[in-house]
């Protein structure tokens, strides 16, 4: 498994295996590596010749007073989780490799940032849209594979691919989830204590039913008030957003209609970590 640090690296990685005529899928993700990034890895292999993962905790989708100091760094023991995958390799570059100085452009996504965690994070998918234009044009990957955990995340990142014309084959990935609890794996559950991890594994169990409520036909908004009332009671100290929406538009669904595919959003806090789900009604 290779070691890739600099741009200059990965970009010779990559024309060596285009003078083969191989192809390369790229796995983006900030590290701290759990089981949900590996079946995006799995994934990966299935659609190309080479896999490579970057890990690289970006600084610009960090608002001022979230984790980005505190967020888990642990390169050596995620390479050590990857090892057994055999992929091509990790591409794990410096801040100032991908922003060196003088740095000064962003890419920005209207629209579908404008609601759930667009709304509750600004600027977080400028950075996101950023770093993975950056990643898609360092690596000229072929596919790269995203989760379906962050399903906002992924439909921003469709958009900028078609927009730029990057022309990467953008491949969503299944939410994976603790097969007892049903929880979605996060790098960001190692910030719960165990009273707070009972109380985080309740959300999916929320969730799901507030989809079937929506399914069933209940009223949205009385389906809303019911679900916010459970994840309180939960013990969760701050609800961000909790809402329904259509799946690829993100706009705001006010009646159920099976013939437009929607899913429902949830963004919550409990002690000092913030958790997001979601899933189709
Ligand atoms: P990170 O949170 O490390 O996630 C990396 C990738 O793993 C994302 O595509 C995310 O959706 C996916 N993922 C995380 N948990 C998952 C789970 N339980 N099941 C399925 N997929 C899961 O998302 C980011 O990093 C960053 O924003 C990034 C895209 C790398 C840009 O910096």
């Amino acid at each position: 498994m290779k070691n890739f640090k600099t741009v200059a690296a990965l970009r010779a990685f990559r024309q060596e295996i285009t003078s083969k005529g191989e192809t390369l899928a790229l796995v983006p993700t900030m590290g701290a590596l759990h089981k949900g990034h590996l079946s995006l890895v799995e994934l990966a292999k299935t659609k190309a010749d080479h896999v490579v993962v970057s890990i690289f905790v970006n600084p610009t989708q960090f608002g001022p007073n979230e984790d980005f100091d505190s967020y888990p760094r642990m390169v050596e023991e995620d390479s050590l989780k990857l090892k057994p995958l055999n992929i091509a390799g990790v591409f794990a570059p410096s801040v100032s490799e991908m922003y060196p100085n003088g740095y000064a452009s962003t890419v920005s996504v209207s629209g579908l940032t404008d609601c759930l965690c667009g709304a509750a994070r600004p600027g977080h998918f400028d950075g996101v849209a950023t770093v993975v234009s950056k990643l898609l044009l360092q690596s000229r990957a072929d596919y790269a594979v995203f989760g379906e955990k962050d399903w906002q995340q992924l439909q921003v990142i469709r958009r900028v691919n078609a927009d730029l014309n990057i022309d990467c084959d953008i491949i969503g990935a299944p939410i994976y989830r603790d097969e007892k609890s049903g929880l979605a794996l996060s790098s960001r559950n190692a910030y719960l204590s165990t009273k707070e991890l009972a109380s985080a594994e309740t959300l999916n169990v929320t969730l799901r039913s507030f989809a079937k409520d929506i399914r069933d036909g209940a009223d949205i908004d009385i389906a809303t008030a019911d679900a916010t009332q459970k994840i309180i009671n939960a013990g969760f100290n701050n609800i961000d957003y909790l809402e329904c929406r259509e799946s690829e538009s993100l706009k705001r669904v006010d009646q159920f209609d099976p013939k437009h595919p929607c899913r429902v959003f949830v963004a919550a806090k409990i002690g000092s970590a913030r958790l997001i789900d979601n899933m189709a009604v």
